[in-house]
């Protein structure tokens, strides 16, 4: 560490300036490949081709102290011989030599090193303390790092292709960062037979620096950036990715494959919460909650991006299918509704008008009711009539055209006449040419082989569409109240925290306590006070108020129901005394004390809860709550901070959720109160660290509110990151 500490940047000025120095590395002035060779198997030879194949206009210097040239430009022996300023290295040299070449390239004042060499972190703790010894001469340089153990980076507004990727990315909109090389030079290479085009790729591999974080902030300033496209294997910063992926995703599409190779967690859990956050569930909760669209495979992704780097975003789930064949298109009706997308039936005016305007109105047509078979017979122009017809439908949102090849030149003029509507319209347009996968005609329609890819595409986009509409910045009014965090007096909470650790050391807190603590941040927790004895507790139902519960607590009763330590309902003070009497007689000395509390009134019972994930930081769960949440599962997880209309999203998701709007002549409960209590909750997560593991279950929705009954906490000093 450098012995002056940098002066304090406000935060737009960290983005600027970790967006600048990205900038140097995308469109560097020159760049040197240290370790570049004669041999054309060689790494250090391919970069060199491919960066002065690939157009780029600035300076390309081969570095090799044992020859005179490479590839017809002048050799030097080491960076400092090389003229002039070098904005970016490309390093290949044996791993045990890269420390070495990096001291060098930054006393040469470069401005960032790509390592393609591997033997770092990936190999064992040697390699790692290489590595770590690699990005402490770069930070202290403010130098920027891309990898070790990477493919390298390309760029094709700037001609720069410092990879070793047999083709050259083609020029588009597609911002793309891979964790892992095969899979990056596996995406490059299948992008570009799909007509997908690039505008970056940067293959991370080990990210000892430069990480997806960074990429996403470059890329949301970058002009020639749409859309953006993740393979992602482990996560540095989860809680910073959701924060800007939500940012950037409001106007850039982020699309994510994450492989899930992380197991479950193995300490014994003891919440509801804990026990339900698997590593995958909170992988979900972080890319859903900031909408980023997470894909399942390499061409999930690919065909998603293609129709979002092509096509408007659709404004709704309703698809219209015109085909030329009852098979492929009955299958596409069957792969959108699977997807969740809705083929309604079309109007009678629009099917009249379909039938209507074909070229021989009395040839049978097998259908154009949705999906429409225009049959084999059907040619271009009676294609494009019907096309144009259902888009002119404002019952329509999305067009799925399914075009069963037949014979040249028929085929080439009906994609014509597809590219030709499509660009006729406002709306969206995607297409499975049955059998071939790429873009109708280089037009800006997507072509899928088969239907299942188109449906799932378009399910992502409807997705994202609804997402963004939700976190657009011009928001009805109402809503915006909610930008300000709920109110809390955190330090109160802070004092209640540090004083139990003080005190307990960490672990579960007591009722009082727990309740304590979340009334900091405006939960509602039942009135409840906690007794030692039978007239204690006939005295408590006095003051919180008749009827009541009563539970039996003590640090070794979790679940307390389960050994009956729970009694309900009781009406008088009498009752009250007599079941303190029987719990303690049953539980024994396991009972060290009991909870008196009012009784909630009826309603609906959710469990609200909390759990701070090792990798992913904070996650909120929201559920159906009650005795049976473990068993029906019905839950749903996010990141905090949790909007108002996140957690009413969070809420609708639940398949309980209809309870809450009376189902089935049930009364309606208050809604908005249990939303407030998730924003809260996640609220209080996000504030304290040490807050570990938080159920409340259940929070009785009722007419009038919703209140926590059963709360409990557990904390936990937190570990550094
Ligand atoms: N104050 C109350 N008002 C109304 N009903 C209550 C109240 N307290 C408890 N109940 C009912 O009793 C059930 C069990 O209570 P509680 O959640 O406190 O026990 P538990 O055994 O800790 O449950 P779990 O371990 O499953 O979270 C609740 O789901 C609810 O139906
Ligand atoms: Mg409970």
């Amino acid at each position: 560490m450098g012995a002056l500490s940098p002066p304090v940047a406000a935060p737009e000025q960290e983005h600027a300036a970790r967006v600048a120095s990205l900038r140097r590395l995308l469109h560097p002035a020159s760049v040197a490949v240290i370790g570049a060779s004669r041999d054309p198997e060689s790494i250090g030879h391919r970069i060199l081709r491919n960066l002065l194949d690939g157009g780029f206009a600035g300076d390309v210097h081969p570095i090799n102290p044992r020859v005179s040239h490479v590839l017809e430009r002048p050799a030097y022996p080491d960076i400092d011989a090389v003229p002039g300023p070098v904005d970016l290295a490309v390093v290949v040299t044996p791993a045990a030599t890269v420390c070495e070449v990096a001291r060098s390239c930054a006393s040469r004042g470069v401005a960032g090193l790509v390592v393609i060499t591997a033997g770092f972190a990936e190999t064992g703790p040697e390699g790692a303390e290489r590595e770590a010894r690699l990005r402490d001469i770069c930070r202290a340089a403010g130098m920027r790092l891309v990898g070790p153990n990477c493919l390298g980076l390309a760029d094709t507004g700037s001609g720069v292709n410092a990879t070793f990727l047999p083709h050259p990315p083609l020029p588009g909109p597609l911002g793309v960062m891979s964790q892992s090389g095969a899979l990056g030079v596996a995406l490059v290479e299948r992008a570009r037979v799909l007509g997908l085009g690039l505008s970056t790729f940067v293959s991370v591999g080990n990210k000892a620096d430069v990480s997806g974080n960074d990429l996403l902030e470059y890329w949301e300033d970058d002009p020639a950036t749409d859309l953006i496209a993740f393979y992602l294997e482990s996560f540095g910063d989860p809680v910073r990715f959701a924060d800007l992926a939500r940012r950037v995703g409001a106007r850039k599409p982020v699309i994510a494959l994450k492989s899930g190779r992380s197991r479950a967690g193995d300490r014994a859990v003891r919440s509801h919460t804990a026990a339900a956050a698997t590593p995958d569930v909170a992988v979900d909760a972080l890319l859903r909650g900031c909408g980023v669209i997470r894909v399942e495979s390499m061409q999930d992704l690919l065909d998603t991006a293609r129709l979002l780097a092509t096509q408007p975003l659709p404004r709704g789930s309703r698809v219209a299918i015109v085909g030329n064949s009852g098979g492929p298109g009955a299958l596409a009706a069957d792969a959108c509704e699977r997807a969740g997308l809705t083929v309604p039936e079309l109007s009678t005016g629009t099917q009249r008008l379909v039938r209507d305007g074909l070229r021989a109105p009395l040839r049978p047509v097998a259908a154009v009711a949705n999906p429409i078979d225009l049959t084999a017979d059907g040619d271009a122009v009676d294609l494009a009539h019907a096309m144009t017809t259902v888009l002119a439908d404002p019952a329509v949102d999305t067009l799925l055209v399914v075009y069963t090849p037949r014979s040249e030149p028929g085929d080439a003029v009906a994609r014509l006449a597809i590219a030709e509507v499509a660009a006729t319209t406002s709306k969206t347009v995607l297409a499975c040419l049955v059998g071939h996968d790429g873009m109708v005609e280089a037009s800006p329609v997507p072509a899928y082989a088969f239907p299942e890819q188109a449906a799932r595409a378009l399910r992502h986009a409807v997705d994202y569409a609804r997402w963004r509409a939700g976190s657009a910045p011009a928001e009805p009014a109402g809503w915006r109240a909610e930008v300000a965090p709920p109110w809390a007096d955190v330090e109160r909470a802070r004092g209640i925290i540090r004083r139990h650790l003080a005190d307990a050391g960490p672990e579960w807190l007591d009722p009082a306590t727990a309740a304590d603590l979340l009334g900091c941040y405006g939960v509602n927790v039942a009135r409840s006070v906690t007794v030692h004895s039978e007239e204690a507790a006939a005295a408590a139902a006095a003051e919180v108020g008749l009827p009541t519960a009563l539970k039996a607590t003590g640090p070794a009763l979790v679940h307390k129901s389960d050994v009956g330590g729970v009694r309900l309902d009781l009406s008088t003070p009498d009752r009250v005394a007599d079941n303190y009497r029987e719990l303690a007689a049953s539980l024994g000395p396991r009972m060290t004390g009991a909870v008196v509390q009012r009784m909630a009134g009826s309603g609906v019972e959710m469990i609200v809860g909390a759990v701070r994930h090792r990798a992913f930081g904070p996650l909120v769960m929201v559920g159906m709550g009650g005795v049976a949440a473990d068993l029906l599962a019905d839950r749903t997880f996010r990141v905090p901070p949790i909007t108002t209309r996140e957690a009413a999203a969070m809420v609708a998701e639940l398949r309980c959720s209809p309870l809450l709007s009376g189902y089935r002549g049930s009364p309606v409960v208050d809604s908005a109160s249990l939303f407030e209590q998730v924003v809260r909750v996640g609220r209080m997560v996000r504030d304290l660290p040490e807050v570990a593991e938080l159920d409340l279950n259940p929070v009785i929705v009722t007419g009038d509110g919703a209140v926590t009954v059963d709360a409990r906490i557990r904390l936990a000093i937190p570990t550094a990151s």
